[in-house]
């Protein structure tokens, strides 16, 4: 019989060896003639389906609304440094995205993952926060640096209004807005975030489209898929920040002593 030899390879998203290359089984001729967006390109290549309107509309909008947020976050600043030390497209790029973690841009998918767990085990806003202050663990998804009670983050109000007018539930949602209430009843920068309200939405989008089975919804969350939507998104933002500093021939970059504290004793 035949004797199939073992291959050092899985892979299950694109498929090049055709007449044309295919998309989870979607031709790139189907892709064009449908008029797919990003947003449908990311359901077949991260999703291995295509998802309804509402959700690649989300999707995109979360890239849209993430794609740059000014010179001065972490991630913009490092490709500012960069560019101006010389470096080519990928070398900026790569060192702006590196400051994506916990803190910056990637909470998205512990923010899913703490809110999911905290309401599926029907803690209050109180009992939730206060266990994770005790666990000496910031709630992922909550605060800001310079978005607070009164100066919301329009890319939250947005999604919010979206998902509340498009999607069939947005009860983890609910739940992050009522803890984020709790949080700024503590200080006025414990906002939602965008992290968290991208991490709530997704949940609510993976539960209520009725595409995803229970095990699938548990990988995504498990592996960690949402913090991509931030990668991708910053990533427009970050090439172009690069481009502009070539533009403006910016000089090499040299922190002003002035602004640092040299000090033995701190
Ligand atoms: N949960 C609970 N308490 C918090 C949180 C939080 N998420 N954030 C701040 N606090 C409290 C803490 O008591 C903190 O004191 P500590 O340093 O002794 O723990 C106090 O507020 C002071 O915090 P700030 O100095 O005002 O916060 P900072 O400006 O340094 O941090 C940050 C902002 C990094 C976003 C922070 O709120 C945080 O870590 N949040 C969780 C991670 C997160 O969601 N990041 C994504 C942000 S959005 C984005 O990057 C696109
Ligand atoms: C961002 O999108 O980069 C931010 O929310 C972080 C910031 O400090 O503005």
């Amino acid at each position: 019989g035949k004797v199939r030899a073992p291959t050092h390879i899985v892979s299950t998203i694109c498929d090049d060896r055709g007449e044309e290359p295919t998309y989870a089984g979607v031709a790139m001729s189907t892709i064009i003639e449908k008029d797919f967006g990003v947003g449908d390109v990311i359901s077949l290549l991260w999703f291995k389906r295509s998802l309804p309107r509402y959700c690649t509309k989300f999707i995109e909008m979360c890239i849209l609304l993430c794609a740059d947020h000014g010179p001065c976050v972490s991630g913009a600043h490092n490709t500012i440094v960069t560019s101006r030390a010389g470096k080519d497209l990928v070398s900026c790029l790569v060192s702006g995205l590196l400051t994506i973690g916990p803190r910056f841009g990637g909470a998205i998918d512990d923010a899913a993952r703490y809110f999911k767990d905290a309401n599926d085990r029907k803690l209050s806003p109180y009992e939730f926060v206060e266990s994770m202050k005790g666990k000496g663990i910031r709630v992922p998804g909550i605060g800001h640096r310079i978005k607070s009670r009164d100066n919301r983050d329009k890319r939250v109000e947005l999604l919010q209004q979206y998902a509340r007018s498009h999607f069939p539930s947005v009860k983890y949602m609910e739940y992050a807005v009522i803890v984020e209430t709790y949080t700024l009843s503590k200080a006025s920068n414990l906002v939602l975030n965008v992290d968290g309200c991208i991490g709530s939405l997704f949940l609510d989008l993976l539960a209520s489209c009725a595409m995803f089975s229970q095990q699938e919804i548990d990988e995504i969350i498990e592996i960690g898929y949402l913090n991509g939507l931030f990668v991708l998104a910053r990533s427009i933002g970050l090439i172009g920040h690069t481009f502009d500093q070539r533009r403006l021939k910016q000089p090499l970059y040299r922190h002003p002593w002035e602004d640092v504290l040299y000090s033995k004793y701190v």
